[in-house]
C-alpha cells in the first residue's frame, strides 16, 4: 500500500510528478494554447467580471492562496486577498455580489472552511471549491470547482495535495488572463508549455533525494530553522517551516526575506539554520543581499538555487540545485527539497511522519 517505501508521506511526494500530470490532463494543451477547467464553466463570467478575488483556506492549503495571490494579480489583474478561514468567519467580513470566492482544502471537510464558505454564499459571493477528496462537504456547497485530482493523501503532512492545488490555481488563473486576454497569445503559450513541463522537472527534482539527505542528517539536531524567501517562493518559505515544525517538531518560522531585518535577524548566529529558496527570479539580486545579510552574522545557510547558478554556491554553506522554470510556476519545484528535507530530519528524529503528535488529516473542529 505504501508502493515500497517505508512511509506514505515518501511515497506522496514522489507522486507528484504523476499528480500534476493527472492535474493537468485534458485541462491544459499547450500545443493548441488549450487551458480550460470544465468544472468553472458556469461561473466563468463572475471570475472574469470579479470585484476582488477572496481565496480562504487553512494551512498548507492557505499557503497555495498566498501562490495563486501573486499569479493572479500578475496574470488577471484581478485584485486578491487571501484569508484564515477562521479568521474570515469570526470578523463580520465585508463580503458580497462582485466577489468570488476561492476555498481551498484538500480534505473538503475543514470545519472553518465550510463556514466562512456559508458566510460568503450567504452575502451573494461566489463560491469556487479547489478540493481533492470528490464528493467531500466542501466540493459539494461549493457554487462549481476543480478537483485537484492528486489521489488518497494518507501522510498527515500535505505534499502532493500543495502541488496539484497550485497546478490548478494556475490553470484557472491562466484560462481567466486568457479569457481577457491580458496575455499575448505567445506568452500564454509559452506559458502553457512551461506548465506542461512540470511533472518532468519535479522528478528531476526528487533525483536530488540522496543529496538532500546527506544535508539533512548535518541539521537533524538543531533547535531552531529559518526559512526565507521573496515573491513567488515567500509561501513557500512558509511552507518549508510548517512542514519541518510539523513532522520533526523542530521550530521552524518562514518569513519574507526582507522582514528578517525588522526582528528575526536578532536570532542569527551560528547555530542557526537558515534555508533560502533563491532561484533565479524578479527577486533574485535582493534574496542575494539577504543571504549576505545571514553569513555576515555567521548563519548557517542552505540555498535552493537555480540550476547554473555560480554566485549563491560560493556564498553558502550547502546548495540544492533545481531545475529552472518560469517564476510563477516554480514553488511547484522549490518546495520539493523542503519536503524531502523535512521528511529526512523527522525519520532521522525518530518521528512518526505519517502520523505526527496532536494532528489530524482533517480539522473537523473548529
Ligand atoms: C499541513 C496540513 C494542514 C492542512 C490544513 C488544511 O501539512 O496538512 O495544515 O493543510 O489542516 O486542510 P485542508 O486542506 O484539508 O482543508
Amino acid at each position: 500500500e505504501k508502493g515500497g517505501y517505508e512511509h506514505f508521506m515518501m511515497k506522496e511526494i514522489m507522486e507528484q510528478p504523476k499528480s500534476v500530470a493527472d492535474c493537468l490532463r485534458g485541462r491544459v494543451i499547450a500545443e493548441q494554447s488549450h487551458v480550460k477547467l470544465g468544472g468553472i464553466h458556469h461561473h466563468m463570467e463572475d471570475l472574469m467580471n470579479a470585484n476582488r478575488i477572496v481565496i480562504i483556506a487553512c494551512g498548507t492549503s492557505w499557503h497555495a492562496g498566498l501562490v495563486a495571490e501573486y499569479i493572479f494579480e500578475e496574470v488577471a489583474r484581478i485584485p486578491v486577498e487571501v484569508e484564515y478561514a477562521s479568521e474570515f468567519r469570526y470578523r463580520n467580513p465585508i463580503i458580497g455580489k462582485g466577489d468570488v470566492v476561492i476555498a481551498i482544502s484538500q480534505s473538503g471537510e475543514t470545519a472553518d472552511t465550510l463556514a466562512a464558505i456559508e458566510i460568503a454564499q450567504k452575502n451573494g459571493a461566489t463560491v469556487l471549491g479547489v478540493c481533492n477528496v470528490v464528493g467531500s462537504s466542501i466540493a459539494r456547497v461549493s457554487d462549481e470547482g476543480a478537483y485537484t485530482h492528486a489521489g488518497p493523501e494518507i501522510g498527515v503532512a500535505s505534499t502532493k495535495a500543495f502541488t496539484a492545488q497550485l497546478t490548478v490555481l494556475t490553470t484557472m488563473a491562466l484560462m481567466v488572463a486568457k479569457e481577457k486576454k491580458m496575455l499575448s497569445d505567445v506568452n500564454l503559450q509559452k506559458l502553457l508549455f512551461e506548465l506542461e513541463q512540470v511533472p518532468q522537472k519535479i522528478e528531476e527534482t526528487l533525483k536530488l533525494d540522496e543529496e538532500i539527505k546527506v544535508i539533512s542528517a548535518l541539521y537533524k539536531d538543531a533547535t531552531n530553522f529559518l526559512y526565507l524567501g521573496r515573491g513567488y517562493n515567500f509561501p513557500v518559505a512558509l511552507e518549508g517551516a510548517l512542514k519541518l515544525k510539523e513532522i520533526s517538531y523542530i521550530h521552524a518560522e518562514g518569513y519574507p526575506a526582507a522582514e528578517m531585518k525588522h526582528g528575526p535577524i536578532a536570532l542569527i548566529d551560528e547555530e542557526m539554520p537558515v534555508v533560502f529558496i533563491a532561484t533565479k527570479d524578479s527577486s533574485y539580486d535582493k534574496v542575494v543581499s539577504n543571504i549576505q545579510e545571514v553569513k555576515a552574522r555567521k548563519g548557517r545557510v542552505i540555498a535552493i538555487v537555480t540550476k547554473g547558478d555560480v554566485l549563491i554556491p560560493k556564498m553558502v554553506d550547502h546548495v540544492i540545485e533545481v531545475p529552472d522554470v518560469h517564476e510563477i510556476l516554480m514553488p511547484m519545484i522549490s518546495v520539493v527539497p523542503l519536503q524531502l528535507l523535512s521528511y529526512y530530519i523527522a525519520v532521522m528524529r525518530g518521528c512518526n511522519v505519517d502520523q505526527p503528535r496532536n494532528l489530524a488529516k482533517s480539522v473537523t473542529v473548529e
